[in-house]
């Protein structure tokens, strides 16, 4: 196998910075502080509680992840972001209602120290939303410039070692990759001339690479997903990965899918809801960017199930929905059946299937 190189050591300060201080980067905040404070525990963090086995089954070694590859401990967290909205991370962990108030309010200290920057944001890509805390971009070039700059200011002022970049924004209009995605000179030659190819996402990304901060997606977006920037991330050294979170209907197909596919039982169709709610929610009601959601978890169980979806005896073509419920705001204590996944938004619903002796065509 080949040894990385050049991997910098797990010391100092990690800064963890997210365009986007809604549900999921509110919640992870609450959940890093929660646990520093003693009154959480990491449930469901594989870097916390995923262990690695070693050697064979019988030899009983079993260390901690986190115990056995160098990562930065919870402790050397700072986190930071940009959102559209001027509220710290208490108020807005409040406005998305995934935790409760009384356990938020054991750590409002800490929320309310992480405010976010003014955004990288335009309405021709998320229609839903409209905020005041946003830069008054002269144009794309600029923006990339004020963000590599909040990236410096940022690292400086909290004395962080490291940085990389989650995308917590919102879900941006569908968009199909363009010509101008192909190399880093075309991507760099759009982004100058503010093609419209280039929405905000794009913009925190190259300025992220530019600086040698990994990127990850946690959207549906295009945004790394072309050409210049898996070039871009290639010339910098730095990791570029993501695409869209995988905690609600996402987890329960990618549990459900290859157990399916082991068992050569044909799968004739799958029908998924999102169960929306909050901002996310009144994002995806607009028809352009549920088709980037909507795209996202189809290509899933495609990838599962290749090369084909069905056992011969099924139709050869999959017959899937994912279709959108809005709920408005859902707390975890008035709606237990969607809190386990994900307290507002989505669960993996009635999958049909047929197994083999079942089936007629
Ligand atoms: N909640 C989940 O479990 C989950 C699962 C899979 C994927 N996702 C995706 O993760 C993203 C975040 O989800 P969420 O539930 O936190 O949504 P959210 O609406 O609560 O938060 C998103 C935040 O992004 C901000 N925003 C939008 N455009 C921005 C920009 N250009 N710059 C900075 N901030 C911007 C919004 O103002 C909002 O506060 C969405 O794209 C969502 O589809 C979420």
């Amino acid at each position: 196998m080949n040894q990385p190189t050049n991997i910098a050591p797990a010391s100092g300060k990690l800064g963890v910075l997210m365009p986007g201080m809604g549900a999921v980067s509110t919640t992870v905040i609450a959940g890093v502080e929660a646990i520093k404070a003693g009154i959480g525990a990491p449930i469901g963090s594989l870097t916390q509680m995923g262990t690695i086995r070693l050697g064979k089954r019988t030899d009983g070694r079993s260390p901690l992840i986190k115990d056995f590859v160098p990562l930065a401990g919870l402790d050397d967290l700072v986190f930071g972001g940009w959102d559209v909205f001027p509220d710290d991370a208490y108020e807005s962990a409040i406005h998305a209602g995934v935790l409760p108030k009384d356990q938020l309010d054991q750590i409002k200290d800490k929320l309310q120290t992480v405010k976010p920057m003014p955004a990288v944001f335009d309405r021709n890509y998320v229609k839903r939303l409209e905020g005041s805390n946003v830069k008054s971009m002269k144009s794309k070039w600029d923006a990339v410039l004020e963000v590599r700059d909040d990236i410096k200011r940022f690292k400086a002022d909290n004395g962080c070692e490291r940085l990389v970049m989650i995308w917590c924004g919102s879900t941006e209009i569908y968009m199909a990759p363009h010509e101008v995605h192909n190399t880093i000179e075309s991507l760099e030659k759009a982004i100058k001339e503010n093609h419209q190819a280039i929405p905000p996402s794009m913009i925190y990304a190259y300025a992220a690479l530019q600086e040698c901060v990994p990127f990850l997606n946690g959207a549906p977006n295009l945004t790394v997903d072309v050409p210049a920037m898996v070039e871009l991330a290639k010339q910098q050294g730095v990791c570029l990965g993501g695409k869209d979170f995988k905690t609600g209907q996402t987890l329960m197909k990618t549990l459900l899918a290859p157990g399916l596919k082991a068992r050569m039982l044909g799968v004739r169709g799958w029908f998924s809801t999102n169960i929306l709610g909050n901002r996310d929610g009144e994002v995806l009601d607009d028809p352009e960017s549920f088709k980037t959601k909507e795209v996202s978890k189809l290509d899933v169980l495609e990838y599962i199930l290749q090369p084909e979806p069905t056992t011969k005896c099924a139709s050869t073509t999959i017959r899937r929905a994912v279709t959108k419920k809005r709920v408005g705001t859902i707390s975890t204590s008035s709606a237990g059946w969607a809190c386990r996944c994900r307290s507002r938004s989505i669960f993996s619903a009635a999958i049909r299937f047929w197994p083999r002796r079942w089936c007629s065509t």
